[in-house]
């Protein structure tokens, strides 16, 4: 088998801040990778060069054997790299078919003059493309809230729809920037219900920032924790929080204290506002979990 994704010796370097520092580590098709680590660690730094938003200083990724390094955004992601982002970006007065219509664009193979004359093929991706994104909402339970505008919506919810654009895509590795921050347990929970289901169900690779240990735990193969721009160690989720490094990296070296990295309460560690409605409902907050998963 192999790896999906490969990462070498990728370092960036922002000014005279190494915030990436030669990192190395392959994911393997349909698992759970996670990147933990403190503020400032280079976790979406990392998230940034792999969906080409930035570029590194040296190292590179390769996708399916293929070095992506190089490539614009827009590219990347044609080539099945989906990712949320930590602040969620959703265009907020469009509703919640149109933001994951969006998650289709980078597919559409048709040229202007095609769309313009809305010819068979024009016709045929159109109807493609609704037929995907309707699957997605089926699988993510957002029905009720298919043809409402983002903006109004229950922070919770707009975190699925973000959830949805990027399954939109379908992709073949999903990058999930700190998915669970802001939503309380119940909603966290579901989140990792979904995550197995994007997994399993989906056959999705997918590739998770998080702060929150317990989900870690829960959805994870494997964990490779960063400090500083740093890998400190890669291993089970267990091994790596019982880490030396990890706990010093975290608790700042107090031997004595236990070693779990203490999980943070809301997202937004760039400086986000902490996001509104966070308590609401599990009801309202429409992340109630599939009944049957569902295939795309
Ligand atoms: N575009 C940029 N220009 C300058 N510095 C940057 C840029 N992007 C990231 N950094 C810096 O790189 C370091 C790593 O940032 P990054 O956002 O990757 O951290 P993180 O591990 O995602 O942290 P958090 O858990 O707070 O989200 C930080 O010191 C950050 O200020
Ligand atoms: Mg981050």
């Amino acid at each position: 088998m192999k790896p999906l994704l490969q990462v070498e010796h990728l370092s960036v370097q922002f000014g005279g801040l190494k915030a990436v520092d030669d990192v190395s580590f392959e994911i393997w098709p349909n698992e759970v990778f996670s990147l933990i680590g403190p503020n400032g660690a280079g976790k979406t730094t990392i998230f940034n060069l792999i969906s080409g938003l930035y570029q590194p200083s040296s190292g590179f990724i390769t996708f399916e054997g293929e070095k992506i390094s190089a490539l614009a955004p827009y590219e990347i992601a044609r080539l099945g790299i989906a990712r949320t982002f930590q602040n969620i970006e959703l265009f907020e007065h469009a509703t919640v078919l149109q933001n994951l219509l969006v998650g289709r664009h980078c597919h559409r193979h048709t040229n202007w003059l095609q769309d313009l004359l809305f010819t068979p093929a024009t016709r045929r991706a159109e109807m493609q493309f609704r037929r995907t994104v309707e699957e997605v909402i089926e699988f993510l339970d957002l029905q009720h809230y298919r043809d409402q505008m983002v903006g109004g919506l229950p922070y919770g919810v707009r975190k699925v729809v973000e959830l949805g654009r990027a399954l939109a895509m379908r992709p073949k590795l999903l990058l999930l920037d700190e998915p669970s921050s802001g939503l309380n347990v119940e909603e966290t929970e579901d989140v990792s219900f979904w995550i197995e289901d994007i997994k399993h169900d989906l056959g999705i690779t997918v590739l998770m920032v998080e702060h929150d240990m317990g989900l870690v735990s829960r959805v994870s193969d494997r964990v490779l924790a960063l400090n500083q721009g740093e890998m400190l160690t890669l291993g089970t989720a267990a091994e790596v929080q019982a880490h030396p490094d990890v706990v010093e990296a975290y608790l700042g070296g107090a031997e004595d204290d236990p070693p779990p990295p203490t999980p943070r309460p809301t997202g937004g560690g760039d400086g986000s506002s902490p996001p509104a409605g966070g308590s609401m409902s599990h009801a309202a907050s429409g992340l109630g979990r599939p009944g049957a998963g569902g295939g795309q």
